[in-house]
Formats: C-alpha cells, sequence, structure tokens
C-alpha cells in the first residue's frame, strides 16, 4: 500500500490507492450500477438552483439534495428505487484506511462533466462525526481545495488524480473543501473527458443499528 501522507491533521492523501486495472474493474462496475440508479442533477435547498455536478448513491442511504433541503434517504430521488449495493472494493477501501469505523452506509457518487465544480461545504449531514469520511478519485485530475473547520480558515489545493483516496478524519472530519475546477483531458481512464469521485460515509450514530 503507498504511503499515506497527511496534508492536514487528520486529512490523509494516499496517491494512486488504486492501481490502474482496479481503477477499470470499478469503473466498469459503476457504469453498471448507474444504469440501475441513473446520475441525477441535485438541486440548492430553497432556491431549487441546479447543481453543475451530478450524482448518485450506492449502499443502505443516499445523500440528495432539493428545494426540502440536504438529506440521507434509502430510496433514489428519480426512480423510487433501493439505491444498488456497494462494490465489494469500495468497501474493502474503507476497511483498510478507514481504521476501526463501522461499516459505511452511504456512498455518494459525484459526476464531474465539463465546467463542474463543488463550492466550499462541510460534510455535516451525518449524526456521526467520529466516523471519517472516505473519496476516492476516478477520470479526470481534480484541483481540490481544503482548510479548516472554520469557513474564514486558510486553504490549500492538491490535485487529487484518478486512483487517489483522501479520508478526512479526526480534525479535518469536518474540515470545508471543495473543487475548484476539474483538469480535462488529464486522465484517460474514462472514454472521453470528466471525473468520477465515490464519497464514503457512516451516517447514524455508532452504536445505533446500522443500515447495512
Ligand atoms: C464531495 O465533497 O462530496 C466531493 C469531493 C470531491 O469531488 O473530491
Ligand atoms: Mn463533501
Amino acid at each position: 500500500m503507498p504511503a499515506a501522507v497527511e496534508i492536514a491533521p487528520g486529512c490523509l492523501w494516499w496517491s494512486g490507492w488504486l492501481d490502474r486495472v482496479r481503477q477499470e474493474a470499478l469503473v466498469a462496475e459503476l457504469r453498471d450500477l448507474l444504469k440501475e440508479a441513473p446520475l441525477f442533477t441535485p438541486r440548492m435547498p430553497k432556491t431549487g438552483k441546479p447543481f453543475s455536478v451530478r450524482m448518485s448513491n450506492c449502499g443502505a442511504l443516499g445523500w440528495v439534495s432539493d428545494e426540502i433541503g440536504y438529506r440521507y434517504q434509502s430510496t433514489h430521488p428519480e426512480t423510487g428505487r433501493p439505491w444498488p449495493p456497494m462494490p465489494a472494493v469500495i468497501r474493502e477501501a474503507w476497511r483498510t484506511l478507514a481504521g476501526d469505523a463501522p461499516e459505511p452506509e452511504a456512498c455518494l457518487i459525484n459526476w464531474y462533466g465539463d465546467g463542474a465544480r463543488m463550492g466550499l461545504h462541510q460534510d455535516r449531514d451525518e449524526q456521526e462525526f467520529a466516523a471519517p469520511v472516505l473519496s476516492l478519485s476516478l477520470g479526470d485530475t481534480a484541483v481540490f481545495r481544503i482548510g479548516g473547520t472554520s469557513r474564514r480558515d486558510s486553504t490549500r489545493s492538491i490535485r487529487l488524480e484518478s486512483g487517489d483516496a483522501l479520508l478526512l478524519s479526526g480534525p479535518s472530519r469536518l474540515a470545508f473543501h471543495g473543487v475548484d475546477r476539474i483538469v480535462s483531458g488529464s486522465s484517460t481512464l474514462l472514454n472521453g473527458p470528466g471525473r468520477i469521485n465515490l464519497t464514503l460515509r457512516r451516517v447514524h450514530a455508532i452504536g445505533a443499528a446500522p443500515e447495512n
């Protein structure tokens, strides 16, 4: 396993954690999974403004956003069907990198097409902040920005490449983060430009009955 670099307290970055063969296998699994749970365009709470990133989920719970607000739910907002199970390689990544955290309940699938970005935010819709958030990147490189737990804290940016894993744990679990831009055409993994990011989360409090 490649060594992790701690870019901020509790924020661990494994460059090239998934090798090319495992990246290709995971992309093939995700393509099938997205037929079952198609990408949808989330909307901002209240205003209904569409996100530039399209999303889907796998696992017992999925993160969704619309005029009503941000939340986790067990069904796809458009098809009404349960989310498909998480591919084994994703669960294995969590077991290897997330320490002794209980099983993840949600895996958000973000699709960044042309011009997509994600503003600076905290992941705080979960009941459990002791468990980390684990991110896996596939496809084009992202210029990823991370700061502290206050929006006013200084930030730094790193380039997340295809196969990279990033863990937000401990003091970085509630760090502000976002994606400034995607470097279009920087990877040959997908059949064209774009980036997939997977984030694995534990939603319910540790000790509460897991949804899996
Ligand atoms: C997220 O914060 O949900 C996604 C981060 C990323 O795309 O790297
Ligand atoms: Mn996030």
